[in-house]
């Protein structure tokens, strides 16, 4: 056995100081384990040792054998006391990695909130529930009868040019996505009793880029009254009474004549905004007039007997003049950080 370890005092104390090293630097129980293999496993150097102890002579047996014997016990030892601390240590890192504070507030999904432009849009109709009007609707794909025909609109009205127009493919079926909500006009006479006082509020889609002043889908808010005896001083007093609700109560509406197929007078309404960003002013709010007589003939009402007005403006344009927001885009994309200057109403 000539490669057998010579068993000297320094071969030992150095296997034992190897192996006590390799103990103190282990820093997890998988590096301890290693360290164990390596200076006190089978093929480690006080193994090696302890087994030349067999070649000796009897008479350095016992010698060898008790500084061996001796050296092993120490390192062992080390080991389960490094051992049983590195254990005591991976027990408290476990148990604070997986400590539960009850006392903490448990985390919590993000409500979602009404967007900005369908709390404006309630709010415009509330005022006019107010009034002892009633919400009306219509489907967003309608019959150009609905859209065009039955509002006075001439068949070559530019309005209705595919260019401004979205229709449902094949044309021949005449449906379209509805350009204003002005159709409700014609199924609120169709479909209610007379007197009528109806509010629709809505969707609505035309060919036009997204923009900062424009949107392709938006939403309008129309109303029509028909009764007997409605005048246009009606027809004011009522914008009026929704411009003062909405932005005080030195807010009030100025009418310029203008046209529209289905009113005759029509009339552009602004709106005197007292607290506009940037200082107090008129701003072009709507359209309205008296209702054509041809539009009550088209839902079978006698002009002669009942008479009334429609008004109709867009909920976008409204919420950036009142809220003096620059871009409307911002109102689409759906960021909640938008919605949230609202306040988070669910
Ligand atoms: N429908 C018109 C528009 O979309 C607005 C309007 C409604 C005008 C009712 C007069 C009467 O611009």
């Amino acid at each position: 056995m000539s490669d057998a370890p010579r068993i000297t005092e320094s071969a030992v104390a150095e296997a034992v100081d190897a192996a006590l090293a390799a103990v103190a630097s282990a820093a997890d129980s998988a590096a301890l384990k290693a360290a164990r293999s390596a200076h006190a496993g089978e093929a480690s150097p006080l193994a090696q040792l302890n087994a030349a102890i067999r070649d000796l002579p009897g008479s350095e047996k016992a010698a060898a054998g008790k500084l061996v014997g001796q050296a092993r016990a120490r390192v062992a030892e080390a080991f389960t006391a490094r051992q049983e601390q590195l254990a005591a240590e991976e027990e408290q890192a476990r148990l604070a990695a997986e400590a539960v504070d009850v006392t903490a507030i448990a985390p919590r999904r993000r409500l979602g909130a009404r967007h900005p432009l369908t709390m404006l849009m309630e709010e415009m109709a509330d005022i006019f529930v107010g009034m002892g009007w009633e919400v009306g609707e219509g489907p967003e794909v309608d019959h150009e009868w609905f859209i065009f025909d039955a509002l006075n609109t001439d068949p070559d009205h530019p309005a209705r040019s595919e260019q401004d127009t979205l229709y449902l493919s094949p044309t021949q079926r005449h449906l379209a996505l509805r350009s204003h909500t002005s159709t409700v006009q014609i199924r609120s006479l169709l479909s209610r009793p007379l007197p009528v006082y109806v509010v629709a509020p809505g969707k609505v889609f035309r060919r036009d880029e997204l923009d900062a002043t424009h949107t392709p889908v938006f939403h309008q808010i129309e109303g029509i009254a028909i009764d007997r005896g409605l005048t246009m001083a009606h027809l004011r007093g009522t914008l009026e009474h929704l411009a003062r609700a909405m932005f005080g109560p030195e807010a009030r509406i100025r009418l310029r004549p203008n046209f529209f197929p289905f009113t005759e007078p029509s009339a552009e309404m602004d709106v005197w905004h007292p607290t506009a960003k940037g200082g107090p002013r008129w701003i072009e709010w709507g359209g309205c007039g008296m209702v054509d007589p041809n539009v009550l003939r088209s839902a079978g009402v006698d002009p002669a007997e009942y008479q009334g007005f429609a008004f109709g403006m867009g909920i976008e344009r409204t919420l950036q003049f009142r809220n003096g927001l620059s871009d409307m885009r911002d109102m689409v994309e759906g960021d909640v950080r938008f919605s949230q200057q609202f306040g988070m109403v669910v």
